[in-house]
């Protein structure tokens, strides 16, 4: 398993928040990474990079308009408002692309920095805030939703803001929680790391003083392996992964009758011929990433009985459930939010547009176990959170290749 997208895509930004240079290790060959290398080069940052380590300067950093064909490529993008806008008193930036999963508003970022005396202002095409030449005050900030994004921008210019800042109902995600230590290891005053109340009290730029980032295993890599284990391997050993982040997942296979067992960092799955239908509801950390649930409904149409899927974070993330029924699974839409999958049902290779990173990975799980030949397109969106699909799992025996861009 490799270095998760997730965590790696927020510490570039961070580096903002440093007046030494950063040092960051275990970053993924992805092409999100790509796109937030050259989005914060364009505000000033110096990376230089070996391999999987990275070493970011922003000692010359500047706050320009974020180019729109960078920002509007990824989500994460809108994370590097918070380290910016604390740290330069103003930030502009389109609303930010990403994967089509629905709305994907910003309105929790915006309303949060106007309560930390930031001014917005839109434009048609930009959003700009600004401090008016002050410092980022500290407040007092409920999320109405807890959001990845808004916690770890909100968080990130708290570090620099005036004065202390209380993030309620945060997020708790791993990825969070690793960004949050390592900041108070370089000097943020940060308190409740991995509980939903965040207390920051603001003060100058960090220094890393040798300190150096690791970013943490992918989880959703490992969770994807082992549905892949469950569904076409004897037996599949995930290495290098952190089960503790898994808990949720690994109750679900549990449920459905997967034969794993633990180590402190590593996953061995023993894949089954009969497996039992379970109801899944994703949901913030801890509980079942939503970034999991189309890897997780695929194995659930191998599964006899009738589950039920629930996908409580964004609307739009169950439309590639139409090529799954192509390929033969028997699944209902409820409504935008849920699909009753029934198994198990023979699946079929057929060719497949990838509408997201994360349903495209599902598609070439599909592709394995499915009879006959599966062609998916947009094997790029699948680039920017996975390395080398093609190459991992044809070194583990699946007949896959990559045709073209
Ligand atoms: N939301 C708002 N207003 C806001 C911000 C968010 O209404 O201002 C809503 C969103 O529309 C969504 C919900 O809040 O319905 C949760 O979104 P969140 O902000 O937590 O998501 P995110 O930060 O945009 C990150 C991951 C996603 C992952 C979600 C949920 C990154 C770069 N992206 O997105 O990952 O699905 O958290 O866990 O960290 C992926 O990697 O494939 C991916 C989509």
């Amino acid at each position: 398993v490799n270095g998760a997208k997730n965590d790696a895509l927020k510490v570039l930004p961070a580096s903002f928040l440093f007046k030494d240079e950063l040092t960051i290790k275990n970053i993924p060959h992805i092409s999100d990474i790509d796109a937030m290398s050259k989005l914060i080069t364009e505000l000033g940052a110096v990376v230089k990079r070996d391999d999987r380590t990275f070493v970011v300067n922003t000692e010359n950093g500047n706050s320009k308009p974020f180019p729109h064909h960078i920002a509007k490529q990824m989500r994460s993008s809108s994370v590097l408002m918070g380290p910016i806008l604390a740290r330069f008193g103003e930030v502009s930036f389109p609303h930010p692309g990403g994967c089509v999963l629905g709305a994907r508003p910003i309105d929790l970022f915006v309303n949060s920095f106007e309560k930390m005396g930031a001014e917005c202002t839109e434009d048609g095409e930009y959003y700009h805030l600004s401090t008016k030449g002050e410092k980022l005050k500290g407040a007092d900030i409920f999320l109405d939703i807890a959001s990845v994004g808004a916690t770890e921008t909100i968080m990130m210019a708290a570090v620099l803001a005036e004065g202390t800042t209380y993030i309620r109902n945060a997020a708790m995600e791993p990825e969070i929680q690793n960004l949050a230590t390592f900041l108070a290891a370089c000097g943020a005053k940060i308190e409740g790391i991995g509980s939903p109340t965040l207390r920051i009290e603001g003060g100058p730029l960090l220094s890393s003083s040798g300190n150096e980032y690791s970013v943490i295993p992918d989880r959703l890599e490992a969770g994807s392996f082992a549905i892949l284990g469950a569904l076409a391997a004897k037996e599949l050993t995930i290495t290098n992964c952190n089960p503790d982040h898994l808990r949720a997942l690994l109750s679900v296979l549990d449920k459905v009758g997967v034969d794993f067992s633990l180590d402190a960092d590593k996953i061995v799955v023993r894949g089954g011929d009969r497996y039992t239908a379970t109801s899944i509801r994703t949901h913030e950390y801890p509980g079942i990433a939503t970034d999991i649930q189309a890897p997780l409904t695929v194995l659930l149409t191998q599964a006899e009985g009738e589950s039920l899927v629930h996908e409580i974070m964004f609307e739009g993330r169950l439309h590639y459930t139409e090529d799954l029924i192509r390929m033969g699974a028997d699944i209902m839409m409820l409504d935008s939010h849920r699909v009753l999958v029934r198994g198990p049902s023979k699946l079929s290779g057929k060719e497949m547009d990838g509408p997201d990173l994360r349903a495209g990975l599902a598609y070439v799980i599909a592709g394995i176990i499915a009879k006959g030949t599966s062609t998916i397109h947009n094997a790029h969106l699948i680039d920017r959170g996975y390395e080398c699909v093609a190459d991992r799992f044809s070194a583990l025996g699946a007949t896959i290749s990559r045709i073209s861009e």
